[in-house]
């Protein structure tokens, strides 16, 4: 099967494995879908991964499967639960199944940057929302950030009106179905593994993503160009199960803790920076990047906003004024 090659091949290059680990290791598996060169998460995780297996050795043994070779994140969250996986990084898009709080981050033009969403998220607000599924299995350990999407099509978008009656891939997001709306597209829900292929073959004309994620799967090599719209936030939650980290030891689980939350403080502050030089390699590369007028983009805000009122039961209208006066 795709998934056995995959995984021989996985092998076969060397990369690790379970079958690294010593007898008697706690084994973490950490699931992830982007590439891990040029690319927050990517880098993140195998940073994660050389200081747990090097501060840890005996005790835990982390692997890192990346590129979607484990699970997609529709995947991932219940074969968490089901004690397959014990560390994902899912998008906060990805988890409307289990919390729709988070729909305040996919909301079109809430933060300007990603120093605003840090600022947030650092926040009371921000830091509660880390509990927010316990009751259903789960517990944030902490965000990472990604950066912030651009959009792209088969042809130019410098109008909103330009995206009239495009098929867009959206990650699993109600929010995101809707922002795709209020421009005219026709938004499909879609797995990042098979962006790639939706758009090369014309079932989807476009896409919104960050910098890092149009460089890592080549995106930009089969549209039109990209649009620096900056309209919303791309972040991920490092989430493990709430019976996972029960079963370990205290001392065990602080060490753990401690070397993600330095991890986090260590990769977040890098981001923008690694988001900037995915950027000038899909230039670099002969993509075609577009810049809006002060006008255009103001138009891209007329027409996404109104989307905010279409969510703000869920998400809390005391929650979308904290992250105004945050972004202010
Ligand atoms: C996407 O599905 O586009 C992203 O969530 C992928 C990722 O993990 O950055």
């Amino acid at each position: 099967t795709a998934a056995a090659t995959a995984l021989a091949l996985t092998v076969t290059a060397g990369a690790a494995s379970a079958d690294a680990c010593d007898d008697g290791e706690i084994v973490v598996k950490f699931s992830h879908v982007t590439n891990t060169d040029k690319h927050p998460k990517g880098i993140a995780a195998s940073l994660l991964e050389q200081r747990v297996n090097d501060e840890m050795n005996g005790t835990m043994c982390m692997v890192v499967y990346p590129n979607s070779t484990l699970y997609d994140d529709n995947k991932v969250l219940e074969a968490m639960l089901q004690g397959d996986v014990q560390l994902a990084a899912p998008s906060l898009s990805k988890f409307e199944k289990f919390t729709k709080q988070f729909r305040l981050f996919d909301l079109p033009f809430m933060f300007k940057n990603i120093d605003a969403v840090d600022a947030f998220q650092a926040s009371d607000n921000g830091q509660a929302m880390l509990d927010s599924m316990q009751r259903r299995g789960l517990q944030g350990l902490g965000y990472w950030h990604n950066g912030m999407k651009q959009m792209s099509a088969n042809k130019p978008l410098l109008m909103p009106e330009d995206a009239n009656g495009l098929k867009f891939r959206v990650q699993s997001s109600d929010v995101l179905v809707a922002q795709m709306e209020a421009i005219g597209g026709s938004p499909q829900k879609m797995a990042f593994s098979e962006v790639y292929g939706a758009l090369q073959q014309g079932v989807v004309d476009g896409q919104e993503n960050t910098w890092s994620n149009i460089y890592g799967r080549k995106f930009f090599e089969v549209q039109d160009g990209v649009t620096e719209t900056n309209h919303g936030a791309l972040d991920y939650l490092v989430v493990a199960s709430v019976d996972w980290l029960d079963s370990l030891d205290a001392d065990v689980r602080d060490q753990f803790l401690t070397i993600m939350s330095e991890v986090t403080d260590a990769r977040n502050s890098e981001s923008t920076k690694v988001n900037n030089e995915a950027k000038e390699a899909i230039i670099a590369a002969g993509g075609t990047v577009r810049q809006l007028t002060p006008e255009q983009r103001q138009a891209w805000v007329d027409a996404m906003k109104p989307v905010w009122e279409q969510f703000s039961g869920d998400v809390g209208q005391d929650m979308i004024d904290a992250a105004q006066a945050i972004n202010a």
